[in-house]
């Protein structure tokens, strides 16, 4: 999954195309590249690696023109090279895509056999000289795109540029999402809204298999029939957040550090503190008291959040939940009752294996609610309801923010579901809601302890394995927390249930490996205590995050301590993710490791 930009605009275009990769760098920054129309000649800049590579090259030799489209990509077909780096041209045309096509192969030989000679390994070459094909017929570059689209299988949002067609861009989107930006005599083309902020705040999505022919005057929509299609202009407010690092070195830091408040403003929305009760989302088509089951998908860490929010479901609403990854339940053909809910969650609202699993459970005759980061993401367009999370932006490829304030909103839920089917009274109600309401200043508090941290990584950073340990909710957070370290540290972490211990992990502690003990104390805290005490009686190193009395208590000397605030346990899990995600910061940090965009992964994973 990439991202791509088409700007059709006045001024030259390559540093605005730059400028709007930077956006777009969180899809994907394994290589780069533009293509614009210099004097009508198509002319192009790549480069491997980061998009600091294509700046510097640009800056080397510069394009001129005020058409052109630009990418950021994660490599799917071919090798992250320059050579497989998009724009991928051919004498007549230049295209981006985001997506794979998935009968690329076949497609090739037929024009391989038919004498084109490819010079790149990726699936889009094959768009690119597919399209120039058909334009040799008619020599009208919308009517070879709209011969070829239907040619094409799999998930794609495209956008094309023709040589000698100063006042043409055509974008096609297929399973991948892309807006159309309106500006004033200059028009857009991008994954979202976020890429087109600097430039405007009207956007069109395209549905799935529209395409759209622009000028810069404006854009004629076509559906996939090839019927002019409406699609409704919205305002976004992506351009009123500030993507920039603060006083941070890292945007990881800047979105750990800003979780009280954010979070703080996730619960605002859906608390009336006032009265210790929650606010349930508005114009909802199910009646919570209803439901006989919830099923909930997501992918990453969106998933682990989902994990914490079944006990919580099942405890305040006691409704059974059950949960997948989504690259499991899109395929597993669940069996869903009309009288259950879906509920999918994710950051971007994008991610492919995640929308598919909602497609499928509202084939299936469900309501699908979903938790999601990006209100005018395709996964909250084509929810039955949207729960907001209030994160901002997040762009550090490592989920944090997001992920608290998606737990914030799975446990808001949970008590207005609790509510709404007797199981909690308001007295419970109440009381739940002042718990939640602390949980900002808990993690404020948390933040404090960031020196005791940042002591611990540096001992953690000089080790190659680690075991996080957790039980109830701080379970999937200690599942949370060793991803959370293999994703940018790349030190090799394993999350397991505290009571799974003797079921195996056991046989790998020695006195090399930190265990990371993630203990609240809560009405399991004596279990985890006998768990710690497994450990230390065969030379494990414990790495203890707990109240500062715990250890003594334990009767234990751990190796590392990260002191907590004494709290109520039922939160805690949202509290605790503060220090997980600060150790695998800290120990990425140490070792020099490219925090925000680690090697490798991508923040939104648009393809399966
Ligand atoms: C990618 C990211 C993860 C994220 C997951 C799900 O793998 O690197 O941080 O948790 O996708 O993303 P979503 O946008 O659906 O929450």
């Amino acid at each position: 999954m990439c991202g791509i930009v088409g700007i059709l605009g006045k001024e030259p275009v390559a540093p605005l195309l730059v400028d709007a990769l930077r956006r777009l760098e969180y899809r994907g920054y394994d290589s780069a590249g533009v293509a614009t129309l210099e004097d009508g000649r198509l002319t192009r800049r790549r480069a491997e690696g980061k998009l600091r590579n294509l700046e510097a090259r640009l800056k080397d030799e510069p394009l001129a023109g005020t058409i052109g489209i630009g990418h950021t990509r994660w490599a799917t077909h071919g090798r992250p090279t320059e050579r497989n780096a998009h724009p991928h041209a051919t004498d007549r045309l230049a295209v981006v895509h985001n997506g794979i096509i998935e009968n690329f192969r076949e497609l090739r030989q037929r024009l391989e056999a038919e004498g084109d000679v490819f010079e790149t390994e990726t699936d889009t070459e094959v768009v690119a000289r597919l399209v120039t094909h058909e334009m040799r017929k008619t020599n009208d570059p919308a009517a070879a795109v709209a011969a070829a689209l239907p040619q094409l299988h799999g998930a794609f949002a495209l956008a094309f540029l023709f040589d000698g067609h100063e006042e043409l861009m055509i974008g096609a989107r297929k399973g991948a999402p892309l807006a159309v930006g309106y500006g004033e005599g200059e028009m857009y083309l991008g994954s979202d809204a976020l890429a087109l902020a600097p430039f405007t705040q009207t956007i069109s999505y395209l549905d799935d298999g529209d395409w759209v022919v622009l000028d810069r005057k404006g854009a004629v929509i076509r559906d996939a029939f090839g019927a002019k299609a409406d699609r409704p202009k919205i305002r976004t407010s992506a351009g009123a957040f500030l993507v920039d690092k603060g006083n941070h070195r890292h945007f990881m830091a800047k979105e750990i550090h800003e979780q009280p408040e954010v979070v703080g403003r996730t619960l605002a929305h859906y608390l009336d503190m006032a009265n210790g009760r929650v606010r349930m989302p508005a114009d909802l088509p199910f009646d919570w008291a209803k439901l006989d089951r919830i099923t909930m998908s997501a992918c990453g860490t969106a998933y682990y959040a989902g994990l914490v929010g079944k006990y919580w479901f099942e405890r305040f609403a006691r409704i059974p939940v059950e949960i997948d990854v989504a690259s499991e339940f899109r395929y597993r053909e669940a069996p869903l009752s009309a009288a259950g809910l879906s509920v999918v969650i994710s950051q971007s609202g994008e991610t492919a294996d995640t929308l598919a699993g909602l497609r499928y459970a509202k084939e299936q005759g469900q309501h699908v609610l979903s938790i999601v980061n990006v209100p005018t993401s395709t996964i909250a367009r084509e929810s039955s309801a949207a729960a907001p999370t209030l994160a901002g932006p997040e762009i550090g490829v490592a989920s944090t923010k997001a992920f608290t304030c998606q737990l914030a909103v799975l446990a808001c839920l949970a008590i207005g579901a609790g509510r709404a089917r007797g199981t909690l009274d308001a007295e419970r109600e109440r009381e739940l809601v002042a718990e939640l309401v602390k949980v900002p200043g808990l993690m404020a508090d948390a933040l404090k302890h960031e020196a005791a941290v940042e002591h611990v990584a540096r001992d953690i950073a000089k080790t190659t394995d680690v075991l996080f340990l957790g039980r109830g909710t701080n379970y999937p957070l200690a599942l949370e927390g060793a991803l959370k370290l293999k994703e940018i540290s790349y030190i090799h972490a394993e999350g397991y249930a505290a009571g799974e211990l003797k079921h195996g992990p056991i046989a790998l502690i020695d006195e090399t490996m930190p265990v990371v003990v993630l203990a609240p104390r809560d009405a399991i805290f004596e279990k985890t205590v006998s768990n710690m005490q497994e450990v230390a009686a065969r030379g494990g190193r414990i790495i203890l995050i707990a109240e500062e009395t715990a250890a003594d208590e334990a009767g234990l000397v751990p190796a590392g301590m990260i002191p907590m605030a004494p709290m109520a346990p039922e939160f805690a899990a949202i509290v605790y993710a503060v220090p997980a995600q600060l150790l695998a910061y800290y120990a990425a940090v140490t070792l020099g490791k490219d925090v925000d965009q680690p090697r490798n992964l991508a923040k939104s994973v648009t393809v399966e």
